[in-house]
């Protein structure tokens, strides 16, 4: 229903968003810490380990992405202690976009609602593309199948370094070249993921853990069988040559991606059985777990290859190939085709329930967006919605550019997060608080300083893009949202 203008400061109370927890058409409440946990270590560990690691040893940082995966964790750390704190005091669906709310006023929240699909949507359409170079590896490697690379590749390409986008053209069998068409695996796991989440959360709990089970098994023995290939000797010089210094926080920048996904959990709380407690838990247990895998790796993976030899498609699998070790190149593109799917699970079921809490406020058309199935309980119109517009993206752009494009995003979020915190405990002490960030004006500042460092080391593009996104989000927030969100309004 349209409504006059809305005030763009007034504020949720977090009153009422407790109430609205209570009642309407709820989710299930079916996930405890473990199962939280597992959804956080499954979004996260995805491309950015499998896939982006190689660009980043061989264009940034060389053996010192150790250090830049160390970095970027530790910007991460701050955003996860404050999103713990917000999502323990207010527990419900929506992520940074419902804490934006109830703290910075409704514009900013539909600032940070529109951000996360960057996040989210984005993201997801990133691992797509991810986990096509890895299915083709795979066709190839073990079943010798070859398909049209006219079916396997973006229409375009990015050159990060340059900042250059040209026409992707590839070889085909005859030997001629041709431009691509598009990414036609990308769009066929992203229609399977589709299907899986409509039908369930439980269900898709249940396949996540398996994936994330042996996602953490092919790490470790990556870890495991790659560390006694590894000569120290590739360690040296332990800096880019070129990068220097500054690669380490170049690097920490664009590897930032790979550990976007703990945030996630912050999404399911209505689905939480205990959401004050093991939001928190899963949240920082999951960076924690991926902290220390994607350190390991960095090491392996550098130990093993010099890193100006690095495979920038397919860096892990080729590593273990190219040592001989081909029936292991084989199992762990396997596996990290699953840890891959996992991931982009996760990602396409918190696009949705974001997109399901900015309805229920008006902030979209609720009839569409918070729409929930019946029979499954899902947020199932909203859930193909996003999965066509992932499909499209990871059919039609490439990995690099779509992950600086999340990263941005996503930092801008973790930005937004770390301020809110502090804006909250002044402006509302009195709220109950199951988990308090310790020393918070520090840890909150410094979150703010690593995040905003980090956005700066992915480059004035990656900005103007953001701008340009933020500024469609506001022509929609001003030609429609505020005139129908529902805070203040008397019941229709
Ligand atoms: N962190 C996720 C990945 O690396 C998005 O694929």
């Amino acid at each position: 229903m349209r409504h006059p203008a809305s005030d763009p400061f007034r504020r949720k109370p977090i009153a009422t968003l407790l109430q609205e927890m209570k009642g309407g058409e709820r989710l299930h409440r079916v996930l405890g810490p473990v199962a939280l946990t597992g959804l956080g270590v499954g979004a996260t560990i995805g491309a950015g380990i499998y896939v982006l690691t190689g660009e980043v040893a061989h264009n940034y940082s060389g053996p010192s992405m150790m250090l830049s995966f160390l970095l970027a964790a530790v910007g991460c750390g701050f955003a996860a202690l404050c999103y713990s704190e917000l999502a323990s005091m207010v527990p419900v669906a929506g992520s940074a976009y419902t804490y934006a709310y109830a703290t910075l006023g409704e514009l900013l929240a539909w600032v940070i609602g529109w951000d996360l699909v960057l996040e989210y949507a984005i993201g997801s359409a990133a691992v797509a593309n991810g986990w096509s170079n890895y299915f083709v590896e795979l066709l190839g490697q073990v079943f010798h199948v070859h398909l049209d690379p006219r079916l396997i590749a973006s229409p375009w390409d990015y050159d990060v370094k340059d900042g250059v986008f040209f026409l992707n053209t590839i070889e085909l069998a005859t030997g001629e070249r041709a431009v691509a068409w598009f990414n036609l695996p990308a769009v066929l796991i992203t229609a399977a993921v589709t299907a899986v989440l409509v039908v369930g959360i439980r269900e898709s709990a249940g396949f996540n853990a398996a994936m994330v089970l042996l996602n953490v098994a092919i790490i470790l023995t990556i870890v495991g069988v790659g560390s006694a290939h590894v000569d120290p000797r590739h360690w040296r010089p332990f800096l880019h040559e070129q990068k220097g210094w500054s690669g380490v926080a170049e690097g920490a920048a664009r590897i930032f991606f790979a550990y976007i996904g703990f945030d996630s959990i912050s999404t399911h709380a209505e689905e939480a059985r205990n959401p004050q407690r093991d939001l928190a838990i899963g949240i920082l247990g999951s960076l924690l777990i991926c902290a220390v895998l994607y350190v390991a790796v960095a090491a392996v993976l550098t130990g093993m290859v010099p890193y100006t030899d690095i495979d920038v498609r397919a860096p892990l699998a080729t590593a273990f190939t190219r040592k001989g070790l081909t029936f292991a190149g084989g199992l762990i593109t396997a596996g990290i085709l699953a840890g891959l799917t996992s991931s982009l699970l996760v990602g396409n079921l918190s696009q949705p329930r974001i997109l399901m809490a900015m309805a229920r406020d008006g902030m979209l058309p609720e009839g569409f967006f918070a729409a929930v199935h019946p029979r499954f309980k899902t947020p199932w119109k909203s859930t193909l919605l996003v999965g066509a517009v992932v499909a499209l993206a990871s059919a039609l752009a490439p990995l690099n550019f779509l992950a600086d494009l999340v990263s941005v995003g996503t930092l801008f979020a973790f930005m937004i997060v770390c301020g809110a915190v502090m804006i909250l405990r002044s402006t509302s002490p009195e709220i109950d608080r199951p988990f308090r960030v310790p020393a918070l004006p520090v840890v909150a500042t410094l979150g703010l300083l690593v995040n905003g460092g980090l956005m700066f080391y992915l480059g004035r593009d990656n900005w103007i893009r953001l701008v340009v996104w933020l500024v469609i989000g506001l022509l929609v927030y001003f030609g429609y949202s505020r005139y129908h969100t529902k805070l203040g309004r008397p019941a229709p």
